[in-house]
């Protein structure tokens, strides 16, 4: 019901969520790949934020939330390449070019975002912390391995877990010797030695996590 929403001249983003594409440093000729794209609000401030892009590809696994990425550039008048599929299976999908930038924005917990989705206090379980680092660590070796030399990626939650976010950065760069963690120098946030951590505030922005890495040139 927003003026002008349907015809595509506003989009709605958190504010925490639109630190995600500042932290790209997107320049035009980049390939860029977003590994869990739906509903595509950050595919769609990636298009908006940078108009020369080679190529966007947009990856989400599930069947029912990908379509919401197509309405959302279609509202926008954007076009990016959408894929169906687990993004850390790279051998069923990646046609063997690598990217320049990859937005990692992993399922997390969202305990983040409660105030938004007050479910989440009753649905998720202490239990359920330990599975969701497993595979957003899964998800961020898989991703490094399609990242180019000189390449950038930002991982991203909508956790204020540890878990999720500092931690999984420290347990992947001791796997990833040569993973070079990029400090984000910010007047926000709160600095976890790896990656800033924004904790929600009631009456401003979601929690977040964010973190930059870059592989070094060959
Ligand atoms: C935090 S949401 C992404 C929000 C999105 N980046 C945005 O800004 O609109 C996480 C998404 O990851 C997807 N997902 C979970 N596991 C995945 C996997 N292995 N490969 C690709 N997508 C996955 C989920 O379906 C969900 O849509």
């Amino acid at each position: 019901n927003l003026p002008w929403f349907e015809d595509g001249a506003v989009s709605v983003q958190d504010e925490a969520a639109q630190l995600c594409t500042t932290l790209m440093d997107l320049l035009p000729g980049q390939r860029v790949l977003d590994a869990c794209a739906a509903p595509g609000g950050k595919t769609c401030a990636i298009l908006e934020s940078c108009a020369d892009l080679s190529e966007v590809i947009a990856i989400d696994e599930s069947e029912d939330r990908l379509p919401r990425v197509q309405e959302n550039l279609d509202r926008l008048d954007l076009s990016a390449n959408l894929l169906q599929a687990d993004a850390a299976d790279i051998e069923q999908w990646w046609d063997g070019q690598a990217f320049d930038r990859i937005l990692l924005d992993v399922p997390c917990s969202a305990t983040g975002v409660i105030r938004r989705h007050p479910d989440i206090k009753l649905l998720r379980r202490e239990s359920d912390i330990v599975p969701l680092a497993g595979i957003q660590l899964g998800l961020l070796n898989a991703m490094w391995s399609i990242l180019k030399p000189g390449g950038r990626l930002v991982y991203a939650t909508c956790s204020v877990f540890p878990q999720e976010n500092h931690r999984i950065i420290q347990r992947f760069l001791k796997q990833q010797e040569h993973a070079q963690l990029v400090p984000i120098e910010a007047g926000w946030g709160l600095d976890m030695d790896a990656g800033r951590n924004l904790l929600p505030d009631p009456n401003s922005h979601d929690g977040f996590f964010y973190a930059v890495l870059e592989k070094p040139d060959a």
